[in-house]
């Protein structure tokens, strides 16, 4: 089932009459699991106001290109940024055809310039004005460009006339938005993602551990599911919700890690390693609580198996990712690793940056197959995840 779980829906609402029908579409969107934040035309607030938006959405509603506060918060770029969809239903004639010349004269038309998301219309005018050869011709640009269109629907107009004209219903709407994010490209394969930190226990109630978040697993995951794949994900303990539809197996330490996998690895035709395990475990896990009774006390560790590694060279043609956390010579380090541990692509991350670090929501990373090296600019965990997912069906294909 399609859904938008994990997705940041930014909804354009432009001035037409069926503005009105975007208080439902917000409701619709947030059904289907989505954040959305609303941006306004002027023109929309003359048909509805920003505060009923605001109240459904349950986030600022944006309508200002140059204002200081707004600026100071989310801007135009941190809204271009933090989209996932750029849904824009209505999109008025006028609106299309500001969107077609590349013009940005107000907030809505600039995020639609500034933003990497993909662009969604639900067009909404009277029949004549869309049957127009003007907004034929927009309409042509705009999908030649890569936005796909929602509708319009056919029947009668505010107006009184009867045509093509009319905005798809919400609920359409809210459907294709989620449709967006299915791809059938990884349809039938099954997946293993490890995600999250390791626990290596000391004795009953400590551990060493990392701050792994497991944001970035999660997403791969759902992603993974949007893509069509049969997707499992081993987790150590974190604090999300796995996505709906994975198999999901929770594990602690790194040996727990790397059983579970090698148990299921026959039948696995993909692994992501993209859980940060600890390189190192106690050699000796007391069974009492330690206790302090000395001023120092010195910790023998040994080393954990790793997993990526395992899966790698074991007997299963899997194709194998890893990811490699790096704080300088983020490339080189990458590709060091990704040769020595036999993979089949690596995606390279600078954890020197706190803008894309453990526990942020966004990513920025290099991904390194073959001899080729992609780089994934800064979106949200859920795009890049998406994006990581299509090269990896992409290069499975070839492989197939
Ligand atoms: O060697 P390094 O930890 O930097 O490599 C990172 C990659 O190796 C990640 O994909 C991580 O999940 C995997 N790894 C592993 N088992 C370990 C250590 C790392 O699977 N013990």
């Amino acid at each position: 089932m399609a859904h938008l779980f994990n997705r940041n829906v930014l909804l354009g609402v432009s001035g037409g009459i069926a503005a009105y029908k975007s208080a439902e579409l917000v409701r619709e969107l947030q059904e289907l699991g989505a954040n959305v934040c609303v941006v306004m035309t002027r023109g929309a607030q003359e048909f509805i106001t920003p505060l009923t938006l605001q109240a459904l959405s349950g986030n600022p509603v944006h309508t200002e290109l140059l204002d200081e506060n707004a600026e100071m918060g989310m801007g135009h770029i941190e809204l271009a940024r933090w989209a996932d969809l750029l849904l824009i239903a209505p999109a008025t004639a006028d609106l299309i055809a500001r969107l077609s010349a590349g013009r940005a004269d107000d907030l809505l038309s600039t995020v639609a310039l500034a933003t990497a998301a993909p662009l969604m219309l639900a067009p909404a005018m009277n029949q004549q004005m869309w049957k127009d050869p003007a907004t034929t011709a927009n309409i042509d640009t705009l999908s030649l460009r890569g936005a796909r269109m929602v509708g319009p629907a056919a029947g009668p107009q505010a107006c009184g006339d009867i045509g093509l004209g009319r905005m798809e219903e919400p609920s359409i709407i809210a459907g294709a938005a989620a449709s967006v994010f299915q791809s059938s490209q990884l349809a039938g394969k099954r997946v293993m993602i490890t995600a999250g930190p390791t626990r290596e226990a000391l004795d009953p109630v400590r551990y060493i551990s990392n701050n792994s978040s497991g944001k970035m697993g999660y997403a791969l995951a759902a992603a993974a599911v949007d893509a069509g794949a049969i997707t499992t994900l081993v987790s150590g303990p974190v604090t999300l919700t796995p996505p709906d539809h994975v198999q999901f197996l929770s594990v602690q330490s790194a040996q727990q890690m790397l059983e579970q996998c090698i148990e299921l690895l026959p039948e696995c035709d993909i692994f992501i390693g993209c859980a940060a395990v600890a390189d190192y475990r106690p050699t000796e896990v007391a069974n009492q609580k330690i206790k302090k009774a000395h001023d120092e006390m010195t910790l023998q560790l040994v080393r954990n198996p790793d997993i990526v590694l395992a899966v790698a060279s074991s007997q299963y043609p899997t194709y194998t990712v890893g990811f490699a956390a790096e704080t300088n010579n983020v490339v080189a380090h990458a590709k060091e690793k990704m040769q020595r541990k036999g993979l089949d692509m690596m995606v390279a991350n600078d954890v020197a940056n706190e803008a894309i670090g453990f526990n942020s929501d966004n990513n920025a990373v290099t991904v390194l197959y073959r001899d080729e090296e992609n780089t994934l600019e800064l979106a949200s965990k859920a795009s890049i995840a998406q994006q990581i997912i299509h090269l990896i069906g992409h290069q499975t294909r070839k492989n197939d």
